[in-house]
């Protein structure tokens, strides 16, 4: 590794500085901060409603979310002017929770295009990953018209794959997923993620929401923060976090905050 890599590794792949956004003209979030290293994932914790959906859209430039002050840093520079299209270009991507239908456009044409803006555009690529994720019957429906909770995850991550992007966000990846499929979805998350080599070696991040954790069986994070009314409440070790959670509730969030 060169020196400007290492310095580049000193510095996070994200970062969220005193972040405020509206939505719609409600505060979403007040004051957020956080980061993500390369090589890090990252797992974020929070009560229904406390801003973590909107927090991944605003990272990814989704228009309604209007940034009121604060900066979104990525490597180095600030991005919160840019467009959706211009941060998904610079290696920024989202797994939705509640995606749209795309109405006459299958499945596999947007992977075609994912995998060609990214540089490796291969027939037989589309059938390899929708193999990973047990989705290769779907390639000709129309992109998430009628899919259940758990095929638009599918259908979303495989996009993802398509996509190859650098800071990998998802949102709630294990909602609505069943056991056999979860398996799947954990392990593409370990994929995009680069789990499979050494921290110090991988170019990626991620950040995962998960309401229950589940995920957590499949996925290893490093960190985790909690959010409550759209501020970081605390960060801290995933598991620790979740246990807490799991045996006291967010209230308990609530009142060491305090
Ligand atoms: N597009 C929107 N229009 C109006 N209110 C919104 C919009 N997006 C989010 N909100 C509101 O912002 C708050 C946080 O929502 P959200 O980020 O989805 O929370 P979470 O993902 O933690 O459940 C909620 O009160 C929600 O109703
Ligand atoms: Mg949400």
């Amino acid at each position: 590794m060169n020196t400007s890599q290492e310095k580049c590794r000193d510095a996070p792949l994200i970062e969220i500085r005193h972040l405020s956004v509206s939505v719609e003209g409600k505060r979403v979030l007040n004051d957020l901060d956080l980061y993500v290293m390369q090589g890090e994932t990252i797992v974020l914790f929070g009560p229904n409603g406390s801003g973590k959906t909107s927090l991944l859209k605003t990272i990814m430039g989704i228009p309604q979310y209007r940034v009121e002050s604060g900066n979104i840093i990525y490597r180095g520079e600030d991005i919160a002017e840019r467009s959706i299209d211009e941060r998904a270009r610079l290696g920024l991507g989202l797994v939705f929770q509640n995606p749209p239908a795309v109405r006459g456009v299958r499945l596999k044409d947007i992977l075609r295009i994912c995998m060609v803006k990214s540089g490796d555009f291969r027939e037989e690529r589309i059938i390899e990953s929708a193999g990973k994720l047990n989705f290769v019957d779907f390639m000709d429906r129309d992109i998430n018209l009628g899919f259940s909770g758990g095929e638009i995850k599918r259908s979303e991550l495989l996009q993802l794959l398509a996509q190859n992007p650098a800071f990998v966000m998802f949102d709630e990846p294990d909602s609505g997923v069943d056991l056999v499929n979860i398996n799947l979805v954990g392990k593409v998350i370990n994929e995009l993620l680069e789990k499979g080599i050494r921290e110090d070696r991988r170019t990626k991040a991620g950040l995962i929401i998960t309401h229950a954790g589940h995920i957590l069986d499949y996925v290893n994070a490093d960190r985790a923060y909690v959010m409550l009314n759209g501020s970081v409440s605390c960060s801290g070790n995933p598991g620790d976090i979740l246990d807490d959670i799991r045996t006291k509730g967010y209230e308990e969030c609530v009142r060491c905050r305090r």
